[in-house]
């Protein structure tokens, strides 16, 4: 089979590779001149681990190739995906669809025979109808299908995440669209993967609900946690006490400082307008936005009051700034609130980041970077644990005092065991716990 993917960016390209390693033909294309020549190269424009691997191997056994051309991507493709990105638009949290319908048009006008169009970049329920109206406007004679497929990729575990999914969610409206599709996943019929055939619209909606349920479940411990530090609660153990119940189950149940990422900030906001839009008003995802966004502050003040109401000439180590582990990725990450925060406040800030290549140009000036965790803290009177990387949960607490000037830790991701900080002469603070 053939496959063309438009856009290679972080869905794009981890879609094309592992479809690649499942046998098919796939040609990624992208506007972006460089990028392109990058690929052809080697080089990868993001860290995700596996898939520098992937790329190499596929690219060299010709099954994976990189264009800027459109016309040659999609040349005899029985499907083409479209990965571009959909940004929040300014000023009204809108899924911004103005590459999605370009690239489509692109798609109807150069295509020379029957395909079908994939929708894997996550689009507002109703955009695959909208599609559908500028394929049959552009070219009235052609039988282009139209397909979504979204995709459930966590960064940082994509791979894994495209080749054993907990399912494929396909939505079309013809047999021959599910048919090439369901041939594109046959490898994974043999790990029984559960394939849901759905309409276009349930498929759209299907993303939003996932993400936007994860997200509450998310705020949900966050604010137990808030809860659980005024009744002198421990929310690791409400955590695991809910989570065991099947109904409710135990992953997305850790209380952090608020969820950040490409996804989570993006599709709920969209799924609100969407909703309010449509006249069904999904209030519970409304509520958890604000939450979110007002978690991220308070996390800064929670510092500044850890350090005794005032931040100003003190110096704080932050670790980890990318939203999650094991991710270069800043976008909506909590240090983008934090830190700027706490620089405003008067405070010299220190950070380490085992990928902090997006992180440089995103935090404020002043902020240095340091080259371990343990320089980061040297002569610091604070140290924020913000992203829970796993080199941080060896750190000896120990070896974190010698080289401190303070005493005071703030464990935003519940990494590190109290006990052992305490003992080590630390003022430890976690989230949710006493
Ligand atoms: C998410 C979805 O999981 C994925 O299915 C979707 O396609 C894209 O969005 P991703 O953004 O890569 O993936 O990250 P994820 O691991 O889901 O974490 C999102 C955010 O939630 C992170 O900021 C993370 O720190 C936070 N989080 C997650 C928590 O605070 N607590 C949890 O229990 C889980």
């Amino acid at each position: 089979m053939r496959v063309a993917m438009i856009g290679a960016g972080y869905v794009g390209l981890v879609s094309g590779a592992c479809f690649a390693e499942f046998g098919v033909d796939v040609c990624v294309v992208d506007t972006e001149v460089s990028k392109v020549e990058a690929l052809r190269a080697g080089r990868i424009p993001i860290y995700e681990p596996g898939l520098d691997r992937l790329v190499e191997e596929n690219a060299r056994d010709g099954r994976l190739s990189f264009t800027t051309n459109l016309d040659e991507a999609i040349n005899g493709a029985d499907a083409v995906f479209l990965a571009v990105g959909t940004p929040s638009r300014r000023g009204d949290g809108h899924a911004d669809l103005s590459y999605v319908f370009a690239a489509a048009e692109q798609v109807a006008r150069a295509a020379k025979g029957p395909l079908v169009l994939v929708t894997k970049s996550t689009v507002p329920v109703g955009t695959g109808r909208k599609i559908k109206e500028i394929l049959r406007k552009t070219r009235p004679d052609l039988e282009i299908e139209v397909a979504s497929n979204p995709e459930f990729l966590r960064e940082g575990n994509a791979i894994g995440d495209f080749m054993r999914p907990d399912r494929v969610v396909i939505g079309a409206e013809s047999d021959r669209a599910f048919q090439v599709l369901r041939r594109l996943y046959r490898p994974l019929y043999l790990i029984e993967t559960p394939i849901v055939q759905t309409g276009l619209e349930t498929a759209e909606l299907i993303k939003y609900a996932a993400n936007a349920f994860l997200a509450v479940k998310i705020t949900f411990i966050n604010q137990m946690a808030d809860l659980c530090e005024k009744a002198g609660a421990d929310v690791h153990d409400v955590a695991r006490g809910m989570g065991l119940d099947g109904r409710i189950g135990r992953k997305f149940l850790h209380a952090g400082p608020g969820y950040g990422g490409s996804c989570f900030p993006k599709d709920t906001l969209a799924l609100a307008r969407t909703a309010q839009e449509l006249g069904a008003p999904v209030t519970i995802v409304e509520q958890t936005i604000a939450a979110n966004d007002a978690r991220k502050e308070a996390m800064a003040e929670r510092v500044i009051a850890a350090l005794g109401g005032s931040a100003a000439g003190k110096t704080v180590a932050v670790l980890g700034l990318t939203f999650k582990p094991e991710t270069d990725d800043m976008r909506d990450a909590p240090s983008l609130v934090v830190v700027p925060r706490l620089v405003e406040a008067g405070a010299t800030i220190r950070t380490y980041d085992p990928q902090p290549s997006h992180a440089r140009q995103m935090m404020p000036a002043g902020v240095q970077f340091a080259e371990t965790a343990l320089d980061a803290v040297e002569s610091a009177d604070a140290v924020v644990l913000l992203t829970e990387w796993n080199e941080f949960r060896a750190l000896s607490p120990q070896k974190l005092k010698s080289a401190m000037r303070g005493d005071v830790v703030l464990d935003l991701r519940n990494a590190w065991d109290p006990a052992a900080f305490r003992e080590a002469g630390f003022t430890y603070q976690s989230i949710g716990r006493q």
